[in-house]
């Protein structure tokens, strides 16, 4: 990879894998194409903006004309997409952006890569690419649905998605997959558990959490708050994610995961301990609709044959996480004093 197309990098994990990029490969030209939706934010990326190996371009992954003139311009290797509305309650309450945006969008950008990437774009019939080209679909644990209290989901576990979110997720692998299929395109899909750290806007749980105990605002939970998520932190699945651009086998999906299982209440008192708060603070709210009960990732494939493992435990990753919230405060505060809130008081105020 030497000229990658890195989409949704304004966002909490494409902000950390544009950083991962840039901390650990020197020769790389890196264009990040994002929207800047109510999640994209140039703060995450403030430090390296004027980083020379480093372009970002505000539009939409479904603009075929840009996409285009993106690819004529910079003649892209690599693809790694992570672009999408990516917060579940969002999709309950207005799932059509979710289509548009997760598959629609992702069908472009396929397709311009599959158009700019074939050795003849006018034969139909012919499965012949350049050499070394990738893309890389960043999809999700939430495509295979829910578990019960045991079982892992494997690469083979089928997609059985049960909120509009995990059903754009699945149907835009779908399409992927179809792309390698018929026209022999070199892809990979990579199926990510929870991500914690540093930049994750402040409507998912752990820094929600974090935000409220600072302000010493009610944490609402959930239900029981035992659903169980298999936690990884951000950073791990940035090295996941650069594995299988350089190892994955073509056509290939991977699981990824830490093997890091928690309830939302254990982390959510595992905050309080951390910040000195007291448990007082927790207030149990009316469940999400559909909310799936548990996840969790059997990672056999990628540290097999990938010899990806992650680095950090959830004491270590945890650590620091809380410590980055807690030194970064303002950007915090830019984001809860604007629209964030107005969603915020929207989502929780009749629960
Ligand atoms: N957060 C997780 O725990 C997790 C776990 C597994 C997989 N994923 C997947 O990883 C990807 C990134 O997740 P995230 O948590 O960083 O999301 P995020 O919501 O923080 O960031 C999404 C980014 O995409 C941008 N975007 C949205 N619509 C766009 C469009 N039409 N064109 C261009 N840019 C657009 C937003 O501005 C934002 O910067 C998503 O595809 C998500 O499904 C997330």
């Amino acid at each position: 990879m030497k000229t990658i197309l890195v989409t949704g990098g304004a966002g909490f994990i494409g902000s950390n894998f544009v950083h991962y990029l840039l901390e650990n490969y020197d020769d790389l030209t890196i264009v990040n194409l994002d929207l800047l939706t109510y999640a994209g934010n140039l703060d995450n990326l403030a430090d390296i903006a004027e980083d020379k190996r480093y372009t970002f371009v505000r539009g939409d992954i479904h603009d075929r004309a840009l996409v285009e003139e993106l690819f004529d311009k910079w003649d892209f290797d690599t693809v790694v997409n992570f672009a999408a509305e990516s917060h579940v309650d969002r999709s309950i309450t207005d799932p059509d952006l979710f289509l548009t945006t997760n598959v629609l969008g992702t069908q472009t950008l396929l397709d311009v890569a599959k158009n700019h990437w074939k050795l003849d774009p006018k034969d139909r019939y012919s499965r012949e690419f350049k050499e070394g080209v990738k893309y890389l679909q960043v999809s999700t644990d939430e495509v295979y649905g829910a578990l019960g209290p045991t079982g892992m989901f494997t690469e083979t576990t089928p997609l059985a998605p049960n909120s509009p979110y995990s059903a754009s997720k699945a149907s835009a692998d779908f399409v992927v997959r179809a792309y390698d299929k018929t026209y022999g395109m070199p892809v990979n899909i990579t199926r990510c558990s929870n991500n914690y750290g540093p930049y994750q806007f402040p409507e998912k749980l752990i820094p929600l959490m974090i935000n409220n105990c600072l302000a010493e605002k009610s944490l609402p939970v959930y239900g029981d708050g035992m659903q169980i998520r298999d936690w990884l932190y951000v950073e791990d699945h940035c090295a996941a994610i650069c594995a299988v651009l350089e190892k994955g086998a073509l056509g290939e999906v991977y699981n990824i995961g830490g093997n890091n299982e928690r309830a939302n209440i254990e982390i959510v008192k595992l905050i309080l301990e951390n910040t000195g708060k007291s448990e007082d603070l927790i207030v149990h709210v009316k469940d999400r609709p559909g909310h799936d009960r548990r996840y969790a990732i059997d990672n056999t494939k990628i540290t097999g044959t990938l010899g990806w493992s992650p680095k950090y435990t959830f004491q270590t990753g945890m650590a620091q996480t809380i410590e980055w919230y807690l030194h970064h405060r303002e950007w915090m505060d830019k984001i809860v004093s604007g629209e964030y809130l107005k969603y915020y008081e929207n989502m929780y105020a009749n629960r």
